[in-house]
């Protein structure tokens, strides 16, 4: 059998959080899900940013009744940059305050595509949109420090190489597990620079990769019901985990007293000790980081270009 994956603890997992607003992308399933369900048992206001509004918003009254918090869902597309900007102009518009913003919405070897901005797919939806997202809530995750962000990368960004000369595909045959890569590796990199502009405001940036979960990512690569029951008991032998285990990480960053002090860092497995095996038995994965995440110039060109390819 795998080793066990590390948990959040039982005290991060029971503070309250009456008065803390969070905003979760991408939960309608899968990990996202489980974690505004999470925040929500512990008391948070949470606005589930979803695609589909009409699943989001049935979702959200689904878990308001059954913990009490407010939970609602809006509108965001982060394919598109226009419905970033309408989702970040409604949310400052109906509340004062962001505790955390949970960058966790993500699609993987996608088929060849462009967004609605003319985007490569998983780079514009992984990245770009939660690049312009992260910008526009920057100011009012200030006001409301201490507060966090947290953006949803992947033990696959190690294997990302950006290529600067052709971020969009267009010179290279499309190839959609490494434009997936590139686009977690991109996330990793934003977050660490991000770490590095918000130090000393009280703001905290830092990426995650939760685990191998049993979700509707694999959607594109493999269909469901493999997943799901063909393969499931082999998929289980090798490390896959559920949705509610993958989201330990990510509430780890959302509530543990020691993740400020880490700002811009790659979390895993709870932890930013991923790289030392012995300190950290159970669990999957322990990779490092990919080198280029320490690469300052690179991660100064990254912001540059991402910066103006939102039009900011
Ligand atoms: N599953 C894994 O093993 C694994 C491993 C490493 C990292 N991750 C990362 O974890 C995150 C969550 O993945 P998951 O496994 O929970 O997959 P999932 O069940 O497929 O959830 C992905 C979520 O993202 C949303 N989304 C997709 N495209 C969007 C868009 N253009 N705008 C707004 N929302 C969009 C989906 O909404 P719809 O319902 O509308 O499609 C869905 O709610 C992703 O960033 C993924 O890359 C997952």
């Amino acid at each position: 059998m795998p080793p066990k994956p590390l948990m959040c603890s039982t005290e991060n997992l029971s503070k309250d959080l009456t008065g803390k607003v969070c905003i979760v992308t991408g939960s309608t399933s899968g990990i996202g899900l489980e974690v505004a369900r999470q925040l929500a048992k512990q008391g948070a206001t949470v606005v589930k940013a979803c695609r589909n509004l009409d699943a989001g918003q049935a979702l959200a009254r689904e878990i308001a009744a059954e913990t009490g918090a407010p939970v609602t869902a809006m509108r965001l597309d982060l394919g598109s940059l226009q419905s970033v900007r309408d989702f970040a102009n409604e949310f400052e518009g109906t509340h004062t305050r962001l505790d955390a913003l949970i960058n966790n919405a993500g699609v993987m070897n996608t088929p060849e595509g462009l967004t609605v901005d003319g985007f490569e797919t998983q780079f514009g939806v992984n990245f770009l949109g939660p690049f312009l997202l992260t910008k526009l809530l920057i100011p009012l995750l200030g006001a409301s420090a201490p507060s966090r962000i947290i953006n949803t990368s992947s033990v696959y960004h190690e294997r990302g190489d950006i290529d600067f000369n052709d971020l969009q595909w267009e010179e290279r045959p499309y190839n959609g597990f490494q434009a997936y890569h590139d686009s977690k590796l991109a996330v990793v990199m934003s977050a660490r620079r991000m770490g590095q502009d918000l130090a000393d405001t009280g703001v905290t940036s830092v990426s995650v990769h939760p685990g191998w979960a049993q979700s509707n990512l694999v959607k594109n690569t493999l269909p469901l019901w493999v997943q799901n029951y063909a393969l499931y008991p082999v998929l289980k032998l090798m490390g896959m985990i559920t949705p509610w285990e993958c989201a330990q990480t990510t509430l780890h960053c959302v509530l543990d007293e020691d993740v400020p002090r880490h700002n811009g860092a790659y979390f895993s497995q709870c932890s930013t000790l991923y790289k030392v095996k012995a300190d950290k038995p159970g669990g999957w994965p322990l990779e490092p980081r990919n080198p280029a995440v320490s690469d300052d110039e690179m991660g100064a060109r990254l912001h540059d270009v991402a910066t103006k390819l939102v039009g900011l």
